[in-house]
């Protein structure tokens, strides 16, 4: 799908006023660069938190544009959503904590963010009757998918992660305020994403940043759980395609579907990509309730006219290179925060297990 295609099928469908809750982490940023290099005259406002994973320097790109503007804070204010929802025709919610291993070591943030500030702004969007709210959610909903099935929008929640469990809560919150108050909710359910701009806790950015600093690449188990690997590019169109032509009430699959992943492959393709030596590649203990394997069937999106252009392996040479390119961007991450979390994560690096 050129780039022309696509926006002929998003058309005049995107509302012209938005508020991007999380629009300054890894796919809302995304989303947000895809939107204001397209127009930089539409008026996105991005509302984040600026927790460890948010960074201004990814809506460096659009910073200038016209219609862009930033506001720190929590979508757990009340106030602060409620007054800006007046503000804007539709919410695309990307805000959340996102990542397994810390769900599993402090859940805390997840139900908060994730399910109360989700029901925040549910509530902002309910009472300034906006026309359309879309929840960015996750196909970790479905939870561990046995071979050879496919999950379809229609398959029950199985979540199996307090991470994919705070997901699935907030889902399950947009839906009954379709359900009871009409609002026209929309879902995405995205499969694992990776690209530029990732912070450096997820397998693809971790291994890759590890691999350039000659660091362990640590495997989680046997390597063998399997996942949809999704270029971010892609993801944000699919969200971008959902808002503008998805059906109300609907929840949307985002996956390639062509080529499942084990996580052995994803750390050879980075050794081989980087050129590091291969004895960096350290199994570790298994991950508490690991999903073995997810696994989508995108047709009701690919039917709205969504076609992921970026396979595996390009994504992965043109990860690898931006992260080449950008030491000024993830190193000075990896040397905050991030050491404490590696640290409880993969204590004492790797080859011990993790502190519940
Ligand atoms: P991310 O962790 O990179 O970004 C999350 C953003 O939300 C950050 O900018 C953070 O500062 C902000 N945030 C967190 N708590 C907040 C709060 N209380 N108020 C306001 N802002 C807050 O995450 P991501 O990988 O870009 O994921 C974005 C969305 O997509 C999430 O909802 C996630 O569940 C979903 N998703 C992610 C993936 C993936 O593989 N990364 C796949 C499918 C779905
Ligand atoms: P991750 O990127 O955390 O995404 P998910 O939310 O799907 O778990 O992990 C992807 C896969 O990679 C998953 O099977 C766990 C595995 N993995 C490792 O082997 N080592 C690691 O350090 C991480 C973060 C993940």
């Amino acid at each position: 799908m050129s780039g022309t295609d696509f926006w002929s099928r998003v058309g005049d469908g995107l509302p012209s006023r938005l508020l991007v809750s999380g629009g300054a982490g890894f796919i809302g940023s995304a989303f947000v660069r895809l939107l204001l290099e397209r127009d930089p005259g539409l008026r996105v406002t991005v509302l984040d938190k600026l927790t460890y994973a948010g960074n201004l320097a990814n809506l460096d790109p659009v910073r200038a544009a016209p219609g862009y503007r930033f506001v720190r804070g929590d979508i757990c204010d009340r106030e602060l959503v409620g007054s800006l929802a007046t503000e804007v025709d539709c919410i695309v919610n990307f805000a959340a904590e996102s990542h397994v291993d810390r769900s599993i070591l402090d859940p805390d943030a997840f139900i908060r963010t994730d399910v109360e500030g989700t029901h925040r702004l549910l509530e902002a969007a309910r009472r300034a009757g906006h026309g359309r709210f879309l929840q960015v959610s996750t196909d970790e909903v479905y939870g561990d998918v046995p071979e050879p099935e496919r999950s379809r929008e229609g398959d029950p929640l199985r979540p199996r992660s307090p991470y994919s469990a705070s997901k699935a809560a907030a889902e399950l919150l947009c839906f009954a305020y379709h359900a009871t108050y009409g609002l026209p909710v929309l879902v995405t359910r995205g499969s694992n994403t990776y690209g530029p701009y990732q912070y450096p806790e997820k397998i693809v950015p971790l291994f890759v940043t590890q691999a350039l600093q000659g660091l362990p690449l640590p495997l989680y188990g046997d390597g063998r759980a399997v996942r949809d690997y999704l270029y971010v590019d892609d993801h944000a169109r699919g969200v971008a395609l959902v808002l503008a032509r998805g059906r109300a009430g609907e929840a949307y699959n985002l996956g390639r579907g062509d080529r499942p992943v084990e996580g052995r492959a994803v750390a050879e393709a980075v050794l081989r990509l980087t050129g590091a030596d291969p004895a960096l590649l350290q199994p570790v203990q298994d991950r508490p309730g690991h999903d073995r394997r997810y696994a989508l069937d995108s047709s009701r999106s690919r039917r709205l006219g969504w076609e992921p252009e970026v396979d595996f392996a390009t994504g992965m040479e043109r990860t690898v290179a931006w992260y080449r390119e950008r030491r000024d961007w993830w190193e000075p991450i990896k040397s905050g925060e991030f050491q404490d979390f590696y640290r409880r994560n993969y204590h004492p690096v790797a080859g011990a297990p993790a502190e519940p």
